[in-house]
């Protein structure tokens, strides 16, 4: 059970609905290790359709679906993956990415909202004609870009980028943990970004509402070759049925309710921005995540939290601001709730208490 009445610190904290529940307790189970389970490759066969790829792969975490997909471009000990700064892969995965291949990151700033742009790909890929002892193997981009409050990489700046990839010989993995929130957001099919790239991968364990899980996809060869770097990094697991039938649920039902959670995110940041002028500007929130500036209120990030928290209110320190994100378990009372906590706390800070 979540320990806050309104958790908003990710959207991962949903817990599995009734038709998840019921899913899992009827699933048909084989061992994924051997590639037998049937309702682990239905959902891989449903992933691969709905990501227009043509194979997939069921693995634990976000995190293990990004570092095979890595591992699957990145050709060595020491060789580059290209990635805006704020990148999962290159900030919360660096250390991941280091240790099982051998990676290290070429970073560079964006000049939008956390997202790759073509302008900043041709900056990463451009070659070392001085030493030439720099290979960068692959260019990883993020849709939707946790670091900025969930912003979306327009589908035209991906073929932009996809252009400069190809003309270096670059490869592209796609993060799309979230990748189903930029498409509810402006109502285009994922396949404007998925068809970009070379792998992506997607969580059904965020948005979508999934207890666990997440899924790498990509042409049948590679993912062939993903299945034997799955087992390398000890993923390889048997019953997976079980969760892969929460998984399907989720890849049915979570997509066309999200638009949801981002209209209540929305209500949230107007809310505080009424409250706290210049705490955050609803513009910026574009999908399910709000960042709001505490110093607005006069608290520290770590103070304002800590006091929500007290009132019931999950928040997460990110990027130096306090991130509150909607999902399947946040209704509009629950937002009413949250705003009401955001007018206490921030009334204290004022006060200098
Ligand atoms: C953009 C992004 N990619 C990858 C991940 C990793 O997912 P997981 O936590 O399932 O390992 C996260 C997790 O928050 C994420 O936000």
């Amino acid at each position: 059970m979540s320990p806050f009445r309104v958790d908003l610190r990710s959207d991962t904290v949903t817990t599995p609905s009734p038709a998840m529940r019921d899913a899992m307790a009827k699933a048909e189970v084989g061992d994924a290790w051997y590639g037998d389970d049937p309702t682990v490759n239905r959902l891989q066969e449903r992933a691969a359709e709905v990501t227009g790829t043509e194979a997939a792969l069921f693995v634990a975490t976000g995190t293990m679906a990004n570092q095979i997909g890595l591992a699957l471009h990145a050709r060595g000990a020491g060789h580059l993956v290209a990635c805006e700064a704020g990148a999962h892969v290159a900030t919360t995965e660096v250390a991941s990415s280091a240790v099982l291949s051998g990676i290290a990151y070429r970073t560079g700033s964006s000049a939008e909202r956390g997202w790759m742009t073509a302008e900043l790909a041709r900056r990463l890929l451009e070659p070392d004609d001085a030493f030439d002892v720099e290979v960068v193997d692959l260019l990883a981009v993020e849709n939707t870009v946790g670091s900025h409050a969930g912003s979306v990489m327009p589908a035209e700046e991906l073929r932009a980028v996809r252009k400069v990839a190809e003309e270096a010989g670059v490869p592209i993995h796609l993060d799309g943990a979230r990748i189903f929130n930029a498409a509810a957001a402006t109502g285009l099919d994922v396949r404007e970004w998925t068809s970009q790239v070379d792998t992506m991968m997607f969580c059904l364990s965020k948005g979508l509402g999934a207890p666990i899980g997440s899924v790498l996809c990509g042409p049948a060869e590679l993912i062939r070759e993903a299945r034997r770097i799955w087992i390398l990094f000890g993923g390889g697991w048997r019953q997976a049925g079980v969760l892969a039938a929460a998984g399907l649920v989720a890849l049915e039902e979570g997509p066309g309710r999200l638009a949801e959670d981002h209209a209540r995110a929305r209500r949230l940041a107007e809310a505080i921005a009424e409250i706290s002028p210049g705490a955050v500007d609803p513009r910026t929130v574009e999908t399910n995540m709000v960042f709001v500036d505490t110093e607005a209120t006069g608290l520290s990030v770590a103070t304002a939290i800590e006091r929500l928290g007290v009132e019931g209110v999950g928040a997460v320190p990110v990027a130096g601001r306090l991130r509150m994100v909607t999902h399947r378990d946040v209704d509009d009372a629950g937002i009413a709730y949250a705003i009401d906590a955001w007018r206490r706390v921030a009334g204290m800070g004022l006060r200098g208490s």
